[in-house]
């Protein structure tokens, strides 16, 4: 029942519903301060963590489910595959949305496309981040959206604001995941 994850669990696999009871993103705490690629010392992470529970609890909520959920970030991985440049068009990439689990599963950032196989509690079917699957869905991670009207390719409406958290989105998986093609408009 309470094994040491669930709470964890339950933060990955539905995120949206503890967004209105901690009222912070963990995209936001990438958003926060860090010049843009750069790598933050563990120092720097703890600084940014204690900076947003602050401005969480000033709001009455939950400070320490975001620190918790902060400290818990995957670390980078340091063994990345060299980046392919293969075609992928957006029917073929919509098969890889973790329908079926003996199939990878891609989540494409401004037209590359990562494999996030390894991670399908977070990606896979029914699974909290299930939206950015299969698709480009730049526009989104944005604005830290997790709505399905947000989840497209087109982020020429995002704001400077936006923008810098979707280009934290971009490095934060060009850090953990291979990139395995490139959106080719069918
Ligand atoms: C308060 C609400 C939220 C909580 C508590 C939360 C929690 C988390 C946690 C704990 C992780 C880290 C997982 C790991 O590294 O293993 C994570 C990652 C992530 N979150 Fe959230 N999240 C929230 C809202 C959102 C929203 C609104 C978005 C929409 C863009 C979002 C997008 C992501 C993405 C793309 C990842 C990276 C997953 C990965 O590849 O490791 N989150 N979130
Ligand atoms: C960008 O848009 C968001 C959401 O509407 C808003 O909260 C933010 O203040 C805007 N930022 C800028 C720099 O316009």
């Amino acid at each position: 029942m309470s094994s040491p994850n669930s709470w964890y669990e339950t933060l990955t696999s539905t995120p949206a519903l503890v967004a209105g009871a901690i009222g912070v993103s963990v995209a936001a705490l990438f958003a926060v301060g860090s010049g843009s690629g750069s790598n933050r010392t563990a120092g720097q992470v703890t600084e940014q963590v204690k900076e947003v529970a602050h401005s969480v609890n000033a709001q009455g909520s939950k400070g320490k489910v975001a620190q918790a959920a902060a400290s818990i970030m995957s670390a980078p991985s340091t063994e990345l595959a060299p980046p392919k440049d293969d075609p992928i068009t957006p029917s073929q990439l919509s098969q890889y949305d973790g329908s079926d689990p003996s199939k990878p599963i891609y989540v494409a950032i401004k037209g590359r496309v990562f494999d996030v196989t390894a991670k399908p509690e977070m990606y896979g079917k029914g699974r909290g981040y299930n939206i950015f699957a299969g698709k480009d869905a730049s526009k989104g991670l944005g604005m830290s959206s997790l709505d399905a009207a947000d989840a497209v390719p087109d982020y020429s409406s995002l704001n400077e604001t936006q923008m810098n958290t979707l280009n934290q989105w971009e490095s934060f998986f060009e850090k953990r995941y291979n990139v395995v093609g490139k959106v080719k408009p069918e």
